[in-house]
């Protein structure tokens, strides 16, 4: 590991005898620059030059830059500034990073000349490898004009990961400040990959004055049984004058065989004195399964100047006798009219004795630019058993919308299953979908057994959405039992409303070869929609 240091002081005193009583004048000019570096191969250079060009004016600039590369670990800290009279400019970085190929970059240009200030900021840090890394950078301006007047400028950030097979980071800022100019930019992305685990992360911000803005994100996945598991965070923003963008993104994948988990959260902010926006993501999954399992995790988000926009998408799959599913994700937009949340969730569990039998849940939440709101949350599933063992499935689909433009909505689809005998097998769709104004759903269960004794199909499916206000609930449900030989049982319920119309089907059967007895019972409690046709009645009527 080396270490080097440079370190520069100058000063020098400029005496301007002009014939002219007005511009005689003295300035101090005074000018620092520091680069200290640690790793295994490290560069450094600082330099300052005062002068005073030939119409009278006296400046100084300075820079100071360091390069360190190293295995383990490496950093880099570099500082300059300096005045000409009582104006004066003081800038620092220090870039750290750790992890198996590290590098750590920073470089300062900073000039006064006259009243007019400039500086340039430049961090960046690199790491890869395998285990935990992790990337720093944190900096900063500062100037001060002859009245005493003050501007700062900050930026950091932080990139980080961990996974056994490969993990990288990276960041990178740049500030450029005069005195009333601001061009900021960040970057930073985390990527992850492991067996059985690994998580991925990033945190930066950047501004001046009343201005700022910050990014972070996190994803973290897990697999009970030494399954792959990737994750990747990355973020970059920009302030320039008085425009802005930020950007946010999210994906992560865990598989294999048994359990496999992912968490991610993240945030985008443009903090300003007349107004505040924040766009939050959150994605969560967990699949359960006898069998292989899988979730997946995807997410951006999006603030461009006035607008900013969401989507996050989670979905989970088992595959195998057993399978319990759960799926939830959702935005929250945070501004000076609002402050509302979209969310959307559901799980599917289902039992069976089959290798086949399956189960999936699909979250998908997203608002435009132009605020139009969509979720749909999913379920489908299979159980089947072949040795009398009983067949089972459940879903749960819900949407919710709170406080978005002064309306809060939501709506659900459910449905519930079951069969026995000595093949019996369940099948089951649901979803809810909210689009903008309209909002459909459909809850779908079928059942069927066969065998000898006492055998039963049993499905119901419920649904609730809302229109133009309105909660519209809607339950079918119905039981084919049997006692015989050689007897099929099968029920059916299905009810769906879509496009404001609204279907329901309810349909139970029992057949068998012996003798024996069977009852078939059925129910349905929905509010049959006419208000169409009744509507068109009344429009015509008013004519
Ligand atoms: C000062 O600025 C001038 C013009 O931009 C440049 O040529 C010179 O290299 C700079 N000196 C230092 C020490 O940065
Ligand atoms: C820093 O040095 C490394 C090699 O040690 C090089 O690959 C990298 O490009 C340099 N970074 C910059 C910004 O010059
Ligand atoms: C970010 O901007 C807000 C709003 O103008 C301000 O209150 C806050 O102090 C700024 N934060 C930083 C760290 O400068
Ligand atoms: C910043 O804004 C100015 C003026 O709108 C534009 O000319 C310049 O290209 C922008 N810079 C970047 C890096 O986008
Ligand atoms: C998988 O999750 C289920 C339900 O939480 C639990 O019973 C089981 O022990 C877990 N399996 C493993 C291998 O962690
Ligand atoms: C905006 O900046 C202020 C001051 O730094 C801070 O307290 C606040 O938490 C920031 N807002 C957000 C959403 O980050
Ligand atoms: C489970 O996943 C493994 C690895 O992808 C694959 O080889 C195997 O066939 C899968 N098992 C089932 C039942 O799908
Ligand atoms: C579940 O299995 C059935 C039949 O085996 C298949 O048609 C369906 O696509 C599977 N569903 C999922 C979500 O894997
Ligand atoms: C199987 O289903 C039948 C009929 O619904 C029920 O009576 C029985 O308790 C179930 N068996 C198990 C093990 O759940
Ligand atoms: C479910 O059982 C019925 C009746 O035995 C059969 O017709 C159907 O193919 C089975 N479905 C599946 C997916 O096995
Ligand atoms: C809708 O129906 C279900 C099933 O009967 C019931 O549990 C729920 O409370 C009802 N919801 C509303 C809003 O009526
Ligand atoms: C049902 O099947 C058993 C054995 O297969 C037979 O002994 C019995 O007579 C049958 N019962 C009727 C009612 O067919």
């Amino acid at each position: 590991m080396r270490h080097f240091l440079l370190l520069l002081f100058f000063h020098i005193s400029f005496v301007d005898n002009s014939l002219v009583p007005r511009i005689k004048r003295q300035s101090d000019v005074g000018s620092n620059a520091e680069t200290n570096g640690n790793g295994d191969t490290v560069l450094t250079d600082a330099s300052t030059q005062h002068f005073k060009s030939p119409d009278g004016v006296v400046g100084m600039n300075v820079s100071s830059n360091g390069n360190s590369s190293g295995i383990g670990s490496s950093n880099i800290k570099t500082s300059a500034g300096g005045n000409v009279g009582d104006t004066n400019i003081d800038n620092v970085a220090n870039v750290m990073s750790v992890g198996d190929n590290s590098n750590s970059y920073s470089d300062i240009f900073a000039a006064v000349e006259g009243e007019k200030f400039t500086s340039n900021v430049v961090q960046q840090g690199r790491v890869a490898g395998q285990g935990a890394t992790l990337s720093n950078v944190n900096g900063g301006s500062s100037m001060q004009n002859h009245n005493g007047e003050k501007k700062n400028g900050f930026s950091y950030g932080n990139a980080g990961g961990t996974g056994s097979i490969d993990t990288e980071a990276n960041v990178q800022t740049q500030q450029s400040m005069s005195w009333d100019q601001l061009l900021a930019r960040l970057m930073a992305s985390a990527t992850a990959s492991g067996v059985g685990s690994s998580q991925s992360n990033v945190d930066m911000g950047t501004g001046s004055g009343d201005k700022n803005i910050t990014i972070s994100g996190l994803v973290s996945g897990l697999n009970s049984n030494q399954g792959i598991v990737n994750s990747l965070v990355k973020g970059n923003g920009m302030i320039n004058g008085t425009s802005e963008e930020i950007v946010g993104t999210m994906y992560g994948v865990a598989s294999g065989k048994g359990n496999s988990t992912l968490v991610g959260a993240s945030s985008i902010v443009s903090n300003q004195s007349s107004s505040l926006g924040e766009i939050q993501a959150f994605g969560n999954s967990n699949a359960f399964s006898s069998g292989n399992t899988s979730v997946n995790l995807m997410s951006n988000t999006n603030i461009l100047d006035d607008t900013g926009l969401g989507v996050v998408h989670i979905d989970g799959k088992g595959h195998g006798t057993d399978n319990y599913v759960v799926a939830s994700n959702g935005l929250k937009f945070v501004n000076a009219e609002n402050d509302a949340a979209f969310m959307g969730s559901g799980n599917v569990k289902g039992i069976g004795s089959d290798q086949n039998s399956n189960a999936s849940q699909t979250v998908e939440t997203a608002v435009d630019p132009s605020g139009v709101v969509k979720i749909i949350a999913r379920s489908n599933g299979q159980s089947m058993s072949h040795d009398g063992k009983n067949a089972s499935l459940t879903f749960n689909d819900n949407g919710l919308v709170g406080g978005w433009r002064n309306s809060s909505y939501s709506g659900y689809a459910n449905g519930v299953g079951s069969a026995n005998g000595k093949d019996s097998n369940v099948t089951g769709q649901g979803f809810v979908e909210m689009n903008g104004d309209s909002m459909n759903g459909n809850s779908s269960m079928q059942a069927f057994g066969t065998g000898s004794g006492i055998i039963s199909a049993d499905t119901k499916a419920v649904l609730n959405v809302e229109e133009n206000g309105v909660q519209r609930n809607g339950t079918v449900n119905g039981i084919a039992s049997a006692d015989g030989n050689n007897t099929h049982v099968e029920s059916l319920s299905v009810i769906s409303n879509i496009d404001g119309f609204e279907t329901v089907n309810n349909y139970q059967k029992i057949s068998s070869s012996g003798a024996g007895a069977s009852s078939v019972s059925a129910s349905s409690s929905t509010i049959f929609k006419r208000k169409k046709r009744y509507s068109v009645l009344a429009k015509i009527l008013k004519k």
